[in-house]
């Protein structure tokens, strides 16, 4: 499946975006200079309304990477509200541009109501970080939404008919989808997508989704592509919506932009946030184009119903909304449903025990893990993934200390292994990865006479021995 980097045309191609697999870089799209510095002075502004001059003048000084050294986390819920006000229109303004002249759509076609800005602090900031201040309720939105509802009732009674259907769907299993189940208490501004595909939460089918770059994005923050997977039959996990566990990915692919840069491509690609383990914030926003009219998966949690049609916003009538019902507005995948290979490099074994603290037990023979491959080990009370290393056979517990992903799943190489989750790489050598917070748990593994064999720790919850005294 091939695919598509740095590409700085001034029209991309639209159709191996949305069917082939291929993403696109563009430093050169329409608007640009002038949505930049919307987005810019909405931020300044935003900072200086909520956080006052000083730190307004600060975050002109620093960039807006500096935001979490100026802004407290409770507060950024605050400035997203501020900033989405200031420039919303301004926004489906420029996603109209971007759709006609970048990706060369003919009219109409369609922008979702739905823009996300998309800031994410380091993580141990934005974890340590409390709870949001809510922002206050926008009237405006609201008066607008009243206004599109008197010219379509169409657009209350479904509403309300929505959620009816979702409720039933729920009571059916049908719709299982529980936010805590995967993030657990992280605060909102500390939870990260792991590995999924939009329809999976209800947004159309061949599409774009326009992310832009708009500072401090970075390899250890940034969105994380699968485009090797593109067409394949990638299933999710119901309750957290995310890649459902057992199915073998490739390396991800962390799409570094400069600040100012637009990555478009299909959100029916499997990808996901990686957690931010950089001193930077990531500020980011992303909207959807969709050539034609939108199609839904019906069985998601919820449906971006609400769109603007390109002919609407070059009038900037914004009080006239289109509304498209999934349950009248199905889709199915367009691309195909090969099903994922299975890693060759990656093994399985299963025992029934893994023995006791204090005592030494096998766990396979060396001939069962050769270079460059990885072996899963399962017992009743451990998961242990093996690798082999130019210093020895390195064992580890395969739950990823950020949610707890099963890194078995993850592609890896000669140096290092990918969560699947949120593509935190791990070194083999001692599980280390570039954030303090996060390393695998080694366990003392040694080869003896034909045999990789465990040693536990002699207390069950005592800290095994560093991958240094295993070698
Ligand atoms: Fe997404």
């Amino acid at each position: 499946m091939g695919h598509d980097t740095g590409s700085t045309a001034k029209t991309v191609d639209a159709h191996a975006i949305v069917f082939e697999g291929q993403y696109a870089i563009c430093d050169d799209y329409a608007q640009k200079d002038e949505i930049l510095a919307k987005l810019h002075d909405a931020f300044h502004s935003g900072v200086e309304a909520i956080a006052g001059i000083e730190a307004r003048r600060a975050l002109e000084r620093d960039g807006l990477r500096s935001l979490h050294k100026h802004l407290p986390p409770a507060k950024v819920a605050l400035l997203e509200a501020f900033v989405n006000k200031r420039v919303r229109d301004d926004l489906y303004c420029w996603a109209y541009a971007v759709g006609h002249e970048t990706i060369g759509l003919p009219d109409p076609f369609y922008v979702d109501l739905l823009i996300v800005l998309r800031i994410h602090y380091p993580h141990i900031v934005a974890r340590d970080g409390g709870k949001a201040e809510r922002p206050p309720y926008d009237w405006r939105d609201r008066a607008r939404m009243v206004a599109a509802g008197m010219r379509n009732p169409a657009i209350f009674l479904n509403q309300l008919t929505r959620r009816i259907r979702k409720r039933s769907k729920i009571r059916e299993h049908r719709i299982a989808y529980d936010g805590t189940s995967f993030h657990g208490d992280l605060p909102t501004l500390a939870r990260s997508h792991a590995a999924h595909v939009d329809t999976w939460y209800g947004h159309s089918y061949d599409g774009f989704n326009v992310w832009l770059s708009i500072d401090g994005v970075n390899k250890d923050n940034t969105v994380i592509l699968y485009p090797e997977l593109f067409g394949h039959k990638v299933d999710f996990d119901p309750k957290s919506m995310y890649l459902r566990p057992g199915i073998q990915l490739p390396k991800p692919t962390k799409i570094e932009l400069e600040p100012g840069q637009l990555l478009l491509f299909n959100p029916e690609m499997l990808h996901g946030t990686q957690v931010n383990i950089s001193d930077d914030t990531r500020v980011a926003l992303t909207l959807r184009i969709n050539p034609n009219v939108p199609r839904f998966n019906d069985d998601a949690p919820f449906n971006a119903e609400h769109w603007y049609s390109s002919v609407d916003i070059a009038k900037r009538r914004f009080t006239r909304m289109s509304l498209f019902p999934a349950n009248r507005y199905h889709g199915q995948p367009t691309v195909g449903q090969e099903p994922v290979k299975p890693d060759t490099r990656t093994h399985f074994i299963s025992l029934s025990d893994a023995g006791s603290p204090g005592v030494d037990v096998v766990l396979a023979q060396s001939s069962a893990l050769k270079k460059g491959e990885k072996l899963a080990v399962d017992a009743p009370d451990l998961k242990l993934v093996l690798v082999r290393t130019p210093q020895g056979v390195r064992a580890y517990d395969r739950r990823c200390p950020h949610r707890a992903v099963d890194v078995i799943d993850g592609a890896h190489d000669d140096a290092e292994i990918f969560c699947p989750g949120h593509g935190i790489a791990f070194a083999l050598a001692d599980g280390h990865s570039s954030c303090a917070a996060f390393k695998l748990r080694a366990f003392d593994v040694f080869e003896s006479d034909g045999k990789i064999i465990l040693r536990r720790a002699r207390a069950a919850n005592e800290a095994e021995a560093p991958p240094a005294a295993a070698a």
